[in-house]
């Protein structure tokens, strides 16, 4: 009797180095391509992964047109699963994905805690001015201890305006109302009262009226469409005067520009900013400003959170060559 031919192993293309044990619970099950060197994959590579690779692992650097799926099509598109690496999905194209049938998956929960703990890291460095604090030191400018040296602003007891109430936002307001009697208010599409009040918050109908009511407003919206430049000029024009605004979100939910002349003018203190609207290049206008703290996109960046987003996303991954309903389907 001969043996049975040996199960097919799919071929998975893989858009950046992942942690070593993710790649090796990957390399167990699925023929891996991948760039050794971790360069960011361009229009091309990435329609050229989509035609020949059975599943595609990207993540946010990884801008996936229509376009893209387009040029695919046209080289025969083989993969059926975007699995990406992390929650935001506003670099997919998913209207495209749907009408090629290609299926898109996300990694959700994972990162909330890690991403709303560096919010506050920056509401504290914004307000507090430690990066100025740090510069200063560094540069070899610092003369000593005065009672009048890098004045900041208290954080505890004031309050709090959370654009997007969902995990990560509602895990931003437990830190901040519990552990810096923070007042909160929130800003939503749907309602979410039970978490709402655990932490003592309060809803806005309205981004004026949160803005107004808010000495620190963070960002925690999808990018979408209609969050494209929602804190603009005439939003900043609703802020407190000295206020401070922090955003884990997506950069191009501010206009940067508009943003500049704020912490310019004085109109906002100080702002804290872990995400930039043409990443890895930071707007030019915010590099000259002493207000600014810039962070490169470190929100979900722990050893433990790495490891967990890509073994979610290896979890769809394995629900999908299964024949079953991959967990965080999102297209
Ligand atoms: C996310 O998961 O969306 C983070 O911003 C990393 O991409």
């Amino acid at each position: 009797m001969s043996a049975a031919p040996p199960a097919m192993r799919p071929t998975v293309a893989v858009t950046r180095r992942l942690p070593d044990p993710v790649e090796a619970r990957l390399r167990a099950f699925a023929d891996v391509r991948q760039d050794p060197d971790d360069r960011p994959l361009d229009a091309d590579a990435l329609a050229d992964a989509l035609a020949t690779a059975d599943v595609v692992l990207c993540t946010v650097t990884d801008r996936i047109d229509a376009a893209v799926f387009a040029d695919a099509a046209q080289r025969g598109l083989r993969a059926r699963l975007l699995a990406n690496f992390g929650v935001g999905v506003n670099h997919i194209d998913r209207d495209a994905a749907r009408a090629h049938g290609v299926v898109v998956t996300n990694t959700p929960g994972v990162l909330t805690d890690d991403t709303a703990d560096v919010a506050i890291a920056l509401m504290l460095m914004a307000a507090r001015r430690l990066g100025e604090g740090e510069r200063e030191v560094r540069a070899g400018r610092w003369t000593g201890w005065r009672p009048t040296h890098l004045l900041g602003t208290t954080l505890t007891g004031k309050s709090l305006g959370i654009v997007g109430f969902g995990r990560i936002g509602q895990a931003v307001a437990r830190r901040a109302h519990h552990g810096f009697g923070m007042r909160v208010r929130y800003l939503n599409p749907s309602s979410r009262d039970v978490e709402a009040a655990a932490v003592g918050a309060t809803r806005c109908d309205t981004l004026p009226e949160l803005l107004a009511a808010s000495d620190v407003v963070s960002l925690h919206c999808p990018a979408t469409p209609a969050t494209r430049h929602l804190i603009d000029a005439a939003a900043l024009a609703h802020a407190r005067p000295g206020a401070i605004l922090v955003n884990t979100a997506r950069g191009d939910v501010v206009d940067e520009t508009a943003l500049a002349d704020a912490l310019r003018d004085g109109r906002l203190a100080a702002a804290g900013l872990d995400v930039h609207e043409h990443e890895p290049r930071v707007a030019p206008a915010l590099l000259a400003l002493e207000n600014v703290v810039l962070l490169p996109h470190l929100g979900s960046a722990t050893v433990e959170t790495r490891r967990a987003m890509g073994d979610r996303a290896l979890d769809n991954v394995e629900a999908f060559l299964a024949g079953r309903e991959p967990p965080d389907r999102v297209a």
